[in-house]
């Protein structure tokens, strides 16, 4: 099979495009033929090993996984002796934020793994462009009790995180202001923004509208910027710890008077987000943004590009075409 592979932690003119072994299913297992994946924040991440403290989880002087790709979506080729869960020519995807070896023609995974069937409507790539930032944007919302009726402000509304969290509160009822570039301003209003703000011609955070919640999902305001734009009891959360760190300790602080808090988002339960995307897909409420698609073997320039920082929304691996 085909491959993008490093064996150091390093910058995307480091991966190389291989022919390796296609690894044969052990009996629990199966072996997935992959049709596309994403280059996302996740695996420039996992690419460099910054933050250091993730290399905890992904190999303290180089990588655990050789082969890079955090998320697919494809077709069971074959399955182990004792798998039950699937079948081969089903149609799956699936995501785990410590790595998948996914940015090649074909993995094996557990059964059990984080693995969903893909709805008849979604395609490859939309599938695998319904993950990483579906997933980090699920895990903002599903830390507060959102309501009809509510309203929210995301900052970063173009990325893959902003851009999949704007669709997942219209589906939850909720009135959006979307802070982003004015290119974007179309899309936005097309995944269902209510009102748009362009970051470079106006300082959001002087708004006179008042929110329910602040949602950063590029990681660049602090709780201090943002909370005059919150009701009396309204919540901030931020992508990113912020400058000191300081949105991790906030949220014990600002518990405790009952005014306006800060919530960190540690994200959890995978299977769940696979399971929420799955509706919103197939009820054709969620279409995600798809930036570029590059081949496989173009892989180091579509790590590069997601290096900018400049991304809309996801960018795709077109991979056994
Ligand atoms: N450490 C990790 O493992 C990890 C994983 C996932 C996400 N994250 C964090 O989550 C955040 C978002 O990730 P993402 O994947 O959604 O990002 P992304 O897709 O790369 O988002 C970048 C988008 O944000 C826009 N943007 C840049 N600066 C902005 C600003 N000041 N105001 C408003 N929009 C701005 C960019 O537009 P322009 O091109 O116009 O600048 C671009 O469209 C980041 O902070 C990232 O570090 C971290």
């Amino acid at each position: 099979m085909t491959a993008a592979i490093r064996t150091q932690y390093c910058e995307p003119e480091g991966i190389q495009v291989q022919e390796v072994n296609t690894p044969a299913p052990g009996p629990k297992e199966i072996l997935i033929r992959v049709h596309a994946s994403t280059v996302n924040r996740t695996d420039m991440a996992i690419l460099r090993g910054k933050p250091y403290i993730m290399r905890l989880f992904t190999g303290l002087s180089k990588p655990k996984l050789p082969i890079t790709g955090t998320d697919f979506a494809g077709v069971v080729e074959a399955t182990g002796s004792e798998v039950t869960l699937w079948q081969p020519g089903e149609r799956v995807w699936g995501f785990n934020d410590l790595g998948l070896c996914s940015h090649a023609t074909h993995i094996c995974l557990h059964e059990a793994a984080n693995i969903a069937s893909i709805p008849d409507n979604v395609s490859f790539l939309e599938a695998a462009a319904s993950a990483e930032g579906a997933h980090y944007a699920l895990n903002f919302y599903n830390k507060v009790n959102i309501a009809s009726g509510q309203n929210a402000l995301v900052y970063g509304a173009s990325g893959a995180i902003g851009s999949a969290l704007v669709q997942q509160l219209k589906a939850q009822g909720l009135e959006v202001t979307a802070v982003g570039p004015t290119e974007y301003m179309e899309s936005m209003k097309t995944l269902g923004a209510d009102h748009w703000v362009d970051f470079r011609k106006t300082d959001f955070t002087r708004l006179s509208a008042r929110f329910d919640y602040v949602f950063d999902a590029v990681g660049k305001s602090t709780f201090g910027a943002c909370k005059r734009l919150l009701k009396p009891k309204g919540i901030y959360i931020s992508s990113e710890p912020g400058p000191w760190a300081q949105h991790l300790f906030l949220p014990m602080i600002t518990g405790i008077g009952g005014g306006k808090r800060v919530i960190f988002p540690f994200p959890s339960d995978i299977p769940a987000t696979l399971g929420t995307m799955n509706t919103l897909l197939s009820q054709g409420r969620f279409h995600p943004l798809i930036d570029r698609t590059f081949p496989l073997e173009q892989i180091s320039e579509a790590f590069q590009y997601v290096a900018t920082g400049k991304k809309m929304g996801n960018v795709v691996i077109q991979i056994n075409r």
